[in-house]
């Protein structure tokens, strides 16, 4: 389950009164600068055997949009100590500059950075992980199945820019709400050549574990056969009560 938000926002404050906040620079640095905690979708324990199997610990990260969580520092625990986050929000960077300075994680770098044009050379990272981050792009979408030319566009360019800094048989790990029938159209445009794959982790509304093989792409690679199984809707109450709910319900619009 997602953590809760810093103790200042009181229970029912499930998150800013319109989903088009999330795509604001200055409400994530306004919520930043007093959120020191918040783990969107769910932890690291849900997902962390996918990680164990899908990354070496060797491997060279970017992580995408590290807001204030964790997912670095379980990384590191894990073993995979070459990491750089990226963050839009200067208020998000500098805190969590600190935070992995004070807990001594002193070899991640963090830096201010759009995911729409990452700063780096091409080739030059093993894994590039998202995690929410991408998901943000489509909160003001439109229809899921029809997802307005400028959400393209935009997902395109960050997907671009992931394919590019990707070394050749890196690998993109997309943590996301999406489910594979909206996803897949932008994942296979044809400029790509990584394989596609997904596994679906959580209890009730399932969230997708995306893996993106560069270099992997065929006509029987496993993502284009692998069957498409709708999550079932069976939601805790916890679940209806949190933030991720609204933005999730936005994001992809819950099935009939
Ligand atoms: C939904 S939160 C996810 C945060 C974190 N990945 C997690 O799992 O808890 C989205 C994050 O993406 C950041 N963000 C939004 N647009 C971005 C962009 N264009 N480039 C980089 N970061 C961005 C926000 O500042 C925020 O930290």
């Amino acid at each position: 389950m997602a953590a809760k938000r810093g103790s200042a926002v009181q229970k029912d404050e499930v998150g800013p009164s319109s989903v088009l906040a999330y795509l604001d620079p200055h409400y994530w640095d306004e919520r930043f600068s007093s959120e020191d905690h918040y783990e969107w979708l769910k932890d690291y324990s849900h997902f962390s055997h996918l990680i164990r199997e899908y990354v070496k610990p060797n491997a060279s990260v970017l992580e995408l949009g590290c807001g204030n969580s964790q997912l670095c520092e379980e990384l590191h625990n894990d073993g995979i100590t070459e990491i750089t986050c990226i963050d839009l929000s200067a208020v998000a960077v500098e805190k969590m500059q600190k935070r992995l300075r004070a807990k001594g994680y002193k070899d991640v770098k963090v830096l201010e950075a759009d995911m729409l044009e990452l700063p780096f050379d091409k080739e030059c990272f093993d894994v590039v992980i998202e995690k929410g981050t991408m998901d943000v792009l489509f909160v003001d979408s439109g229809d899921p199945w029809n997802p307005r030319p400028a959400n393209v566009t935009k997902v395109s360019a960050m997907l671009q820019g992931v394919h590019r800094v990707l070394k050749p048989s890196g690998i993109f790990i997309s943590i996301s709400f999406g489910q594979p029938h909206f996803r897949r159209p932008l994942f296979e445009a044809p400029e790509f050549t990584w394989s596609i794959q997904w596994e679906t982790f959580g209890d009730g509304f399932h969230y997708y574990f995306y893996i993106l093989k560069k270099g992997k792409r065929s006509t029987d690679c496993k993502g284009l056969d692998q069957r498409i199984n709708l999550p079932s809707i069976c939601l805790l109450h916890e679940e209806l009560e949190s933030e991720d709910f609204i933005f999730r319900s936005t994001v992809d619009e819950l099935d009939d």
